[in-house]
């Protein structure tokens, strides 16, 4: 039988040579004159393995990593000989770190082959459309309301209610747009499904539009991101001659087809209603709620706007039922969230589990503390507008509510862990410098403010009127978070107030108001 060998395909393993593994694999068996089947994947998420190489076997897929073009000769010798190997890793499902995960949404990532809907069929996709059919519009929105997801994309609004609201709009046109736009620090979840699992997403838009009276889709794809923007492409082409999308969705009476959207290059972007002007053609500019973007949104219709990973966790949702999904989780946190491990972690990559874990398991168990063995500082959770917790609170459980108690907020779910030589000072002011660069100008707080918080930061840490310049950037930072139009402004002053208060010795000699209040 013809070995088959899967690589990745992933933008993050063929960064690390997976293209260049792959051709090697391809030239050793055309030397060694054996046939051999490539499937280029996407990614399993262990990124600190990759390029991982894996071949089947009659136990199960064998992994080798990192993988380099000049072990390929070898691991091929290995697979065909069923020999160890230096860089063997044995049974991958069998990998610690994978095998502790709970894998609901990236159930097939790493394992199917992305451009193949038969593939796809194989491994139970398609499940939760068939299901989704089955119960019809209004018991598919209530299916979701019961899972208790909630917007993977920051703000943690629950999809089904979401979706209701669309679903009891009245409109000639209604639109689902998936929020690509992926734009969070240490984050990468979105994309590792573009070109993983693809068609999970294009099922969760279908199975969206079905159930609110959609027809039409857009994702709206950051333009960083040309593999998944291919990745997509792709798979949306395949999937219209499938019969997943088209007039008559697998068959049924609905229709629903969509289409790729680059985005232009702004972090705001990724805000619902920036995104909505740019999808329109217009600058990346915020809008004034309401109305809602479900009352009117897309061309002034009814529109449901739902980050990739909230779309992707529909298909499972429908497929095993509401009440599946909610078993997993605390609180008011329910299912499982696509944990990202990024910046100095050791074991960097990602990393699906039921909400509930402690942020400490997460940065030093599971991501192995840093990569050059000194001591974590400090992890920012939640992107450029998370807060930074210290060592003192990695007891936090990885839950929406949880972290907001300490005036944090798990975001998209990054977690960018820094070693001991980081400078806290220089953090705070890039958040206020990020704010001052991605403002989109609407509102004044913002716009304005943030230019004055990286000068009064400055300031302190040259030591100027230290106390009168804690005051004032205090006083900014309220003025920001209660008077800004969007979260761009309003949450720029959790990761700056946070850097303040756990490492107040990184902005001089310690602030004695902050130092007082610890
Ligand atoms: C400045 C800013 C940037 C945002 N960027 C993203 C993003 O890149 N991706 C995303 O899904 N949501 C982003 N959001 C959140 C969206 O506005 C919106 O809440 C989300 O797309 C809704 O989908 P969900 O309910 O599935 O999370 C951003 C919000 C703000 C204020
Ligand atoms: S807070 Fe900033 S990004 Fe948001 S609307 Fe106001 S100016 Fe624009």
């Amino acid at each position: 039988m013809t070995p088959r060998i899967f690589i990745s395909r992933d933008a993050g393993a063929v960064a690390v040579g997976a293209d260049e593994v792959a051709a090697a694999v391809i030239a050793a068996a055309a030397r060694r004159g054996v046939a051999v089947d490539i499937v280029r994947t996407g990614s399993r998420g262990i990124y600190w393995l990759e390029p991982l190489v894996e071949a089947e076997t009659a136990n199960g897929r064998i992994g080798f990593g990192p993988a380099t073009p000049g072990e390929a000769g070898g691991m091929l010798d290995a697979i065909l000989d069923g020999k160890p190997h230096p860089l063997g890793v044995g049974l991958v499902e069998e990998i610690p770190w994978l095998k502790r995960q709970t894998r609901l949404t990236f159930a097939r990532s790493g394992i199917v082959d992305p451009r193949s809907l038969d593939d796809y069929r194989a491994h139970d996709g398609w499940l939760g459309l068939e299901r989704a059919l089955e119960l019809g519009p209004a018991a598919i929105v209530e299916e979701v309301v019961q899972s208790g997801l909630r917007g993977r994309g920051g703000a943690g609004f629950p999809t089904g209610i979401k979706w209701r609201t669309v679903a009891g709009t009245v409109g000639p046109q209604k639109y689902i747009v998936c929020n690509a736009d992926e734009g969070d620090s240490g984050t990468f979840a979105d994309r590792m499904i573009m070109e993983g699992d693809p068609f999970v997403l294009i099922e969760g838009m279908v199975i969206a539009g079905i159930a609110v009276g959609a027809t039409r889709g857009y994702v709206y794809i950051r333009s960083e991101y040309p593999h998944a923007i291919v990745a997509m492409e792709a798979a949306i082409a395949v999937a219209r001659r499938g019969g997943l999308l088209g007039e008559r969705v697998a068959d049924s009476g609905f229709a629903f087809d969509m289409e790729v959207r680059v985005g232009a290059g702004a972090y705001v972007c990724g805000e619902e209603t920036s995104l909505l002007e740019s999808l329109e053609g217009r600058r990346g500019i915020v809008r004034a709620k309401p109305p809602l973007p479900a009352h009117k949104g897309l061309f002034g219709r009814p529109t449901v706007i739902n980050n990739v990973l909230s779309l992707a966790s529909v298909p499972v949702i429908l497929a095993r039922g509401g009440a599946f999904y909610r078993d997993f989780g605390m609180g008011r946190s329910r299912g499982t969230m696509p944990i990202q491990l990024a910046g100095m972690a050791k074991y960097g990559g990602l990393f699906e589990t039921a909400f509930g874990v402690t942020l400490g398991e997460l940065v030093d168990d599971i991501g192995g503390g840093t990569w050059n063995d000194r001591p974590v500082r400090a992890v920012q959770v939640g992107g450029p507008l998370g807060a930074y917790f210290p060592r003192a609170l990695f007891d936090t459980p990885f839950d929406y509510e949880a972290f907001a108690a300490r005036d944090g907020l798990i975001g998209h779910g990054g977690i960018v862990v820094f070693d001991d030589s980081v400078d806290m000072a220089k953090q705070a002011r890039f958040a206020m410098e990020f704010c001052a660069l991605e403002s989109c100008g609407k509102c004044t707080p913002c716009r304005i403010g943030s230019t004055r918080g990286v000068e009064v930061i400055d300031r302190i840490v040259k030591g100027e009127k230290r106390e009168d310049n804690l005051v004032v950037l205090e006083d900014l930072c309220n003025t920001l978070k209660f008077g800004s139009l969007c979260a761009l402004g309003g949450f720029t002053p959790y990761p700056v107030m946070s850097a303040l208060t756990h490492f107040p010795e990184d902005f001089g000699a310690a602030p004695r108001r902050l130092a007082a209040a610890e």
